[in-house]
């Protein structure tokens, strides 16, 4: 049974599914905070999932959505990737970190849209380029 406060489609409800599944998933003895993160994949019915993974060497930590992301490249997926689902606990759902929209700029369009939820439902969605207007690269691009 489903529930969302905002109307989306079946492709993002599964992937939000996977998310809430990811959460559960999360390592964090330190914060206590569990992030899931679910991206689908364009024109294929690939997702991909991650949870936040925490270290005694609080610097070692990786955030849900690098850990989704870096998963989706490790299987080949680098330039398509369609929409990202971020779980947290809060309400308001948050979405991602600076660091990890650094890190989404590698592999993300500014279309790409970002849904923000929590176990009960997904609240907000915004794009990619909202969130990140001008990333850092080390080639100067127009802006
Ligand atoms: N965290 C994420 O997984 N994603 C974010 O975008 C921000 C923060 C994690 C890292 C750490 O394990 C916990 O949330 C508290 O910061």
């Amino acid at each position: 049974m489903y529930y969302s406060s905002m109307i989306v489609d079946k492709e993002v409800l599964e992937t939000y599914e996977q998310a809430k599944k990811a959460q559960r998933n999360a390592y964090a003895p330190y914060s206590k905070f569990h992030v899931g993160a679910a991206l689908k994949i364009k024109q294929k019915q690939l997702r991909f999932t991650g949870c936040n993974v925490e270290n005694a060497s609080f610097g070692a930590t990786v955030c849900a959505e690098r850990v989704a992301i870096m998963s989706s490249v490790a299987s080949g997926n680098k330039e398509d990737i369609d929409f990202i689902v971020v779980v947290t606990d809060t309400d308001p759902a948050i979405g991602p970190c600076a660091l990890c929209l650094q890190v989404m700029s590698e592999f993300c369009k500014p279309d790409m849209k970002i849904y923000f939820a929590n176990q009960q439902e997904i609240q907000r969605v915004v794009t990619f380029g909202e969130l990140l207007p001008n990333r850092f690269s080390e080639i100067p691009e127009q802006i």
